[in-house]
């Protein structure tokens, strides 16, 4: 029988897949697993806990998640009282049949209820009752979750279905997240959504959070994933345009170049608005990276030339490209769909074009003198989101004026 003065912390091993919202969200369900005595652990053998992220964004990631949880069984057959948690979005679109099929699931928690985790986690009754999460020092990057959800409908996506409409936070509760984060040594923050840059709280507006989050004692620099097209207004970059807090880099999705792909798509902009907001965003210095996917149903041999041109044009700095995965539930999965072959085929010539996008930003970069924040004593990141190396040390979280004098790949040199 245990002593009942002597408790012992269970050891969490968080395997996250997905986004960086998910990353975020794996730290949230931490925190609450370590206000009731958890503490985290990367080896998987000597763990007590999994806590298994989730993404469906495209069959693929489903398939990986799911396979790691196929792969538990035996983890948990060597001790019956380790604890298997599957959280986020395939557990929201998989749901019961999961814990049907894996029986020695324990707790299943989809991406709908990251609010109600806490609540989940003490139902069970395998954790012990909250008291306060342990410290933790924060790294010198942090994130902070601004909204959740999506209110559009691109007819490929399974995000609405799995993540619900769009909460975006009360701008306070926001801005003493960072506080805490900033005290604990957070330089670096960025604020995450899936469609970030509608964030509205009242009368505050996004750029406004940008800049008050930019004005908390200790931030040096601020990011923000990812924003959708539609939110660039010339109001916003007005408002953003002069603090140099906020950080030179976008992730800026298109998806594709075809002004009737994209409407078919549902994503409310054409080739045309698009790249207006591209230009104005490089105007005010903005790095632009993107996503393409290939092979929608409906996509023919000149849509796709379209996109080919538009990364000619937008003048990106990286771009990440996909084959278009067809998702239950969502309007295009009832469309025919194009061959594996040509699918491959144009992933193939796409990812060719947009091999040498990160070289040429590199490149351009020599010469400049650069801000750098500094990730670890030699290296760190540009406002516009490159790496560089540096000769001398310097502080972690320190932010430098560098000299840029060579570049290597994506890597870029200064003294
Ligand atoms: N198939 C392929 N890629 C997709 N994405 C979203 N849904 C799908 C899908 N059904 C891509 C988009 C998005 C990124 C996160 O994933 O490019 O920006
Ligand atoms: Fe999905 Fe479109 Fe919402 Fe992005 S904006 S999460 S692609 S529905």
């Amino acid at each position: 029988m245990g002593c009942p003065y002597f408790v012992l912390m269970k050891k969490v091993f968080i395997q996250t897949y997905g986004c960086q919202m998910n990353e975020a969200d794996s730290e949230e369900m931490f925190n609450h697993l370590s206000a009731r005595g958890a503490v985290m652990t990367d080896k998987l053998e000597e763990a007590d806990v999994v806590l298994v992220n989730t993404c469906t964004v495209r069959e693929h990631a489903e398939h990986k998640a799911v396979s790691f949880l196929g792969r538990l069984c035996k983890w948990k057959r060597e001790d019956p009282s380790r604890v298997i948690i599957f959280a986020g979005c395939a557990a929201e679109r998989l749901g019961k049949k999961l814990q049907k099929r894996y029986p020695y699931l324990d707790i299943l928690s989809g991406a709908k209820s990251i609010d109600n985790f806490a609540h989940i986690v003490d139902e069970s009754g395998l954790f012990s009752a909250a008291g306060s999460p342990a410290p933790v020092k924060s790294p010198v990057l942090a994130y902070a979750t601004i909204m959740r959800g999506c209110d559009f409908a691109c007819t490929y996506c399974i995000v609405p279905a799995v993540r619900g409409p769009v909460r975006c936070l009360p701008c306070e509760d926001i801005l003493a997240d960072v506080r805490r984060k900033a005290a604990a040594g957070a330089k670096e923050i960025t604020l995450l959504g899936q469609t970030v840059n509608a964030y509205k709280d009242g009368a505050v507006t996004f750029a406004d959070l940008l800049n008050r989050v930019g004005e908390v004692e200790g931030i040096e620099r601020v990011r923000f994933t990812s924003p959708h097209p539609i939110y660039f207004t010339p109001d916003f970059l007005r408002a953003v345009k002069d603090n140099p807090k906020i950080a030179r880099h976008v992730h800026l999705p298109v998806q594709s170049g075809s002004t009737k792909v994209l409407k078919e798509m549902k994503r409310g902009y054409t080739r045309e608005i698009f790249l207006e907001k591209t230009d104005a965003l490089h105007a005010c210095g903005f790095n632009i990276s993107t996503d393409i996917i290939v092979g929608f149903p409906t996509e023919t041999e000149a849509d796709f030339e379209q996109t080919l041109s538009l990364v000619d044009r937008a003048g990106f700095m990286a771009a990440y490209c996909f084959k278009y995965s067809p998702r239950e539930g969502t309007p295009a999965a009832r469309m025919t769909l194009l061959s594996q072959n040509i699918l491959e085929e144009r992933l193939d010539i796409l990812l060719n074009k947009v091999r040498g996008l990160s070289d040429n930003a590199y490149l351009a970069q020599v010469g400049t003198v650069q801000a750098v924040l500094m990730e670890t004593p030699n290296k760190g990141r540009t406002s516009g989101n490159l790496w560089v190396q540096t000769e001398k040390e310097y502080p972690i979280g320190s932010v430098i004026n560098a000299t840029i004098e060579k570049s290597e790949g994506t890597l870029l040199f200064a003294r």
